[in-house]
């Protein structure tokens, strides 16, 4: 008789919870069965060639847990266009409007603190992306995350690229046989992450192995394929010939000293080295025309963001595939990418 009350009473409990609400906590209460949840995703740049592949594989991966969870899942897009006023406003209506998972790639990464306080009031989880906030702003509240990678990661990766390019052929790479690099770099964004970290630590891994280097230039070009393009046409009209590697802090910006290469470069083109593994940069490896990149895992944080989401939402326990680091951290790895293992990548990025 007990056991049938319990059974009535859980039954009960099933049937009144249809949409994800109440306390979200990802691990100590109690598993919920959930009907149908809403995540908001608010992007500092819709068009970034790299944000917009991860909002695709959020969209297969939401269709994917529909499946096999049977839940409802509803996932709004907004696109905060580079201004973090936008963003707080677009945040707040996901807020008002009983979001149960908020998701967020900052615009001004120094600048979460109006977010964190907006979400604390309705005690709904953020779970930011790629841009990463302050450590100190994510421990402000136990109902923030962060999924991304290690940019540090990144940096040596690029750098091994050129060592091992300069292992192979440092005859030809090395132009004027002074036994230095001459290189120039384009940076993404002042102030991200990737940007300083990544410029950082590939120069380190070609120097700690004792390849020397100069630098001719270096210049911001935001990430954008248009503006590296420009500024590489700079510099082919000031250097020309002496540019022996160019490094990029991502594909798009590889992609456009690709295409001032094409346009007026010199006969012998420098190495030209990327980071993201875009489809479109690994076309540009096929090609041959960029010597390599890295696989900045769009798809694994892609995942994450969506499973982190469902486990918030329901408290189930976080798929066994993500290590959610310090409670807090999902960070995917990188992977070097050059002609030799471009097919191998190719793979891993198909669903
Ligand atoms: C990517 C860039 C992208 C940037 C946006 C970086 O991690 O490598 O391609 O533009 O994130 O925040």
């Amino acid at each position: 008789m007990r056991r049938f009350a319990g059974a009535a009473m859980a039954l009960v409990l099933i049937v009144g919870l249809t949409g994800c609400s109440g306390k979200h906590t990802l691990f100590g209460q109690q598993e919920e069965t959930v009907k149908s949840m809403k995540i908001g995703v608010s992007v500092y740049d819709q068009y970034d060639t790299f944000i917009s592949s991860m909002l695709e594989y959020m969209n297969v991966y939401v269709k994917e847990k529909e499946k096999q969870e049977n839940i409802k899942i509803t996932m709004e897009v907004v696109n905060a266009g580079h201004s973090q006023l936008t963003q707080n406003d677009q945040v707040e209506e996901f807020l008002n409007d009983g979001y149960d998972v908020v998701c967020v790639n900052l615009v001004d990464r120094t600048d979460a603190s109006t977010i964190i306080e907006k979400a604390k009031n309705t005690d709904t989880p953020v779970i930011f992306f790629n841009r990463e906030l302050v450590e100190e702003d994510l421990e402000r509240w136990d109902k923030l995350y962060y999924v991304g990678a290690e940019a540090f990661e990144s940096g040596i990766m690029q750098g091994n690229l050129v060592v091992e390019c300069c292992r192979e052929r440092m005859d030809e790479i090395d132009k004027n046989g002074d036994g230095r690099l001459q290189y120039v770099i384009l940076e993404g964004e002042a102030g991200h992450q990737d940007s300083l970290v990544r410029t950082e630590y590939a120069i380190k891994t070609v120097t700690d192995s004792k390849i020397q280097v100069e630098r001719l230039a270096d210049e911001i070009a935001n990430w954008n394929r248009a503006q590296a393009m420009t500024k590489t046409a700079q510099w082919l009209n000031s250097f020309g010939e002496e540019i022996e590697v160019i490094f990029a802090n991502n594909d798009d910006m590889a992609l456009g000293a690709i295409d001032a290469l094409k346009e007026d470069g010199p006969q012998q083109w420098p190495v030209v080295v990327g980071i993201d593994g875009t489809d479109v940069a690994l076309e540009a490896v096929r090609k041959q025309e960029l010597y390599g990149t890295v696989l900045n895992d769009a798809r694994g944080q892609s995942e994450g963001i969506i499973e982190l989401a469902w486990s918030l939402c329901t408290n189930h326990p976080l798929s066994e595939k993500f290590a959610l680091q310090d409670g807090k951290y999902i960070r995917l790895p990188y992977e070097p990418v050059t002609y030799q293992n471009l097919e191998e990548i190719e793979m891993k990025k198909q669903i």
